[in-house]
């Protein structure tokens, strides 16, 4: 069925209020950053100048964002007693005590995506991408949000998916986790199965200097980092090396997806087992329509994940590529059989559990 427009007064509607959540987007990534939100939640009903003086930040700034808050239904208000108070159901979704509930979290893409608009506009007229360095803050602003949408759900949730999988990390086996980002959930998962090894293949630096340092904080000695580019992954990845394969939010923006699931196919041994963690979309804009994160997802496909793959002259999947050409691209890959799975509590990916022959 083609989609229909509304009336002018309805639109307007929309407009306006597209106009103010965006705008209070920008500011609940400020509450999250500063502490802002964390510290209301310590405070009960506060003044302004309790809440300058609790987080140290400048006055003339808090009351603005204060207000921002107030006016955006986020923050309470009494102005007999000119306090200010997060409400608790407010402080379930916005604090850091509250992760992996705390959506302030995913608010940092907002600004982080606007810094990079003119990179983006000039894409529009000239075609090409802008690459991962010129995001500041992406792998902080990632490790942050697969914290809690990959990190908190680990033990309880995406393990269990795969049959006799912690059993099989229990006695001990090999690991590799694609595009590991700042490495936290190989952290978390060495430190829980210390007879496995595991590994982390990354581009980024930076990211990998994070992980390593994690590593070492903790004290792991199963666990490796290397830096590696895996555009071509299928041409150097080793044969047979590997009974657990992982991609947590990592394959739709690489340069060369079909070669990296071509690579895992090659790295695992037989009878391995590769879990993708990847966003739960069609591949079809007419089955994504009613889709609760729509708007949200095609925006950062634009603005980073289908941009950083072009920026390489890559394939540009995008955030929404969606199951129909996951599955396939993993059939392309050598994967036939693949079970996608949902979590109950995750709006946003599809977990796809596959077996190599
Ligand atoms: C969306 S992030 C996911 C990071 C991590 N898996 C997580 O869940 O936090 C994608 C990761 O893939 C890495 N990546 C992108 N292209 C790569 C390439 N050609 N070689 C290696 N890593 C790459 C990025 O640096 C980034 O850390």
């Amino acid at each position: 069925m083609p989609t229909q427009g509304k009336s002018v007064e309805a639109f307007a509607d929309q407009l306006m209020d597209m106009l103010n959540q965006g705008a209070l987007s920008l500011m609940v990534s400020i509450g999250h950053r500063t502490g802002l939100f964390d510290a209301l939640a310590e405070l009960p009903a506060t003044t302004l100048t309790q809440i300058a003086n609790h987080t140290g930040l400048n006055q003339r700034y808090v009351k603005e964002w204060l207000a921002t808050m107030v006016s955006g239904g986020i923050l309470d208000y009494d102005p007999q007693q000119q306090h200010y108070s997060l409400p608790d159901s407010h402080a379930a979704l916005l604090t850091r005590s509250s992760s992996p509930d705390n959506m302030a979290v995913f608010a940092q893409y907002i600004g982080l995506m606007g810094q990079v608009e003119d990179k983006v506009i000039d894409c529009f007229r000239l075609g090409g991408g802008v690459g991962y360095e010129h995001y500041p803050r992406f792998h902080e602003v990632m490790a942050d949000d697969s914290g809690q949408t990959v990190l908190a759900a680990l033990d309880e949730h995406i393990l269990p998916l795969i049959d006799s999988l912690i059993p099989s990390l229990e006695s001990g086996i090999r690991v590799l986790d694609i595009g590991c980002g700042r490495g936290r959930a190989l952290c978390h998962l060495a430190a829980r199965f210390p007879n496995s090894r595991f590994v982390g293949y990354e581009l980024s630096e930076e990211a990998l200097d994070y992980a390593r340092n994690a590593a070492r904080q903790m004290g792991l000695d199963n666990l490796r980092f290397e830096q590696r580019d895996l555009t071509g992954f299928e041409k150097r990845a080793e044969m047979d090396e590997f009974d657990l394969v992982t991609a947590f939010d990592a394959i739709h923006d690489q340069t060369t997806p079909q070669s990296v699931l071509n690579g895992i196919h090659k790295t695992l041994k037989s009878g391995g087992t590769f879990l993708m963690q990847d966003i739960r979309a069609s591949s079809h804009l007419e089955k994504n329509i009613d889709h609760p994160i729509g708007p949200l997802l095609y925006t950062l496909s634009t603005m980073h994940c289908m941009t950083v793959s072009l920026s390489n002259g890559g394939a540009g999947l995008g955030t929404m590529w969606g199951e129909e050409q996951a599955l396939e691209m993993l059939s392309i890959a050598g994967f036939d059989s693949v079970a996608v799975h949902q979590l109950d509590h995750d709006i946003q990916n599809n977990f796809y559990v596959m077996r190599k022959a």
